[in-house]
């Protein structure tokens, strides 16, 4: 995988999670890479991390909410780093859970925001970018409930939904022009996202996953990778699950 070596891999919501772990792998594999986060304390500690084991990592504050400071950081960083040739929209959040008949619509619009609208104004950015180099890879990070229905979690479940339904859009727009554009759908992934989840659901899903077990940030950070390497040269447009086979259940 030398086609890392001295590019420039953008990285949402890299300060923790699959983010963190992401920005490592595409560190090891050469890449200059482009921590962002709107947590500038974590986001900080994941330029730490890399840069002291000989990798490449530089912060930019990114609330990938905010439509205009996507706009403007994105341009920023094209600006100081002359591409942007890999990225990875990970950014999310899980929101609140809640039956439909109770969800509070700031609570949905807040979900929607952050995983839904950020992913969109992102690779709206990104791919402007990408378009005038005339390469792009682009990994965004969905779920399994953007496959599978969750009873109370339907704007989590919505957004993921969409965020396949964006990622293959794009992938029939662009392919054309060298960018190409996947999704990952992890299922229970180790990370502080799913501290919030119900103890017996986390148990119930273990009980019934194939694998007997929940993923870790490496399995998904190692999938990304691929997907954004040469080897998956034909990949385009896919959601490639991340659940040890749950979602075959
Ligand atoms: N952990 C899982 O089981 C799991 C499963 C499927 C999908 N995912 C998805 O993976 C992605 C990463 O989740 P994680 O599990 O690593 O969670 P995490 O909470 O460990 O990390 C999420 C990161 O995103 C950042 N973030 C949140 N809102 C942001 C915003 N508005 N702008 C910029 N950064 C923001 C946080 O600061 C944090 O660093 C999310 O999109 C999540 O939906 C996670």
């Amino acid at each position: 995988m030398t086609e890392f070596k001295n590019k420039i891999a953008l990285v949402t919501g890299a300060g923790a999670g699959i983010g963190r772990a992401t920005a490592v792998a595409l560190s090891v594999k050469g890449a200059k890479v482009i921590v962002t986060d709107f947590n500038e304390t974590s986001g900080n500690e994941t330029v730490t991390k890399i840069n002291s084991s000989g990798g490449k990592a530089i912060f930019y504050k990114l609330d990938v909410s905010n439509n205009e400071e996507v706009k403007s950081v994105i341009n920023t960083i094209y600006k100081n780093e002359g591409s942007i040739d890999f990225a990875v929209n990970n950014a999310g959040v899980g929101g609140n859970f809640a039956g439909i008949h109770d969800l509070d619509v700031n609570d949905w619009n807040n979900t929607i925001n952050i995983n839904l609208t950020g992913v969109f104004s992102c690779m709206q950015s990104q791919i402007q970018c990408m378009l005038k180099k005339g390469f792009g890879r682009i990994v965004n990070v969905a779920s399994m409930a953007g496959i599978k229905g969750v009873g109370g979690g339907s704007a989590y479940c919505a957004s993921k939904h969409g965020v396949l339904g964006l990622t293959k859009s794009a992938a029939i727009e662009f392919g054309a022009h060298n960018i190409r554009v996947n999704a990952v759908c992890p299922g229970f992934i180790e990370t502080d996202l799913i501290k919030g989840v119900p103890k017996k659901i986390l148990e119930f899903n273990t009980h019934v996953n194939p694998m007997k077990r929940v993923g870790n940030t490496k399995e998904v950070a190692d999938t990304i990778v691929w997907l954004l390497c040469d080897e998956s040269s034909f990949v385009n447009g896919s959601s490639m699950t991340i659940d040890g086979g749950y979602g075959n259940v």
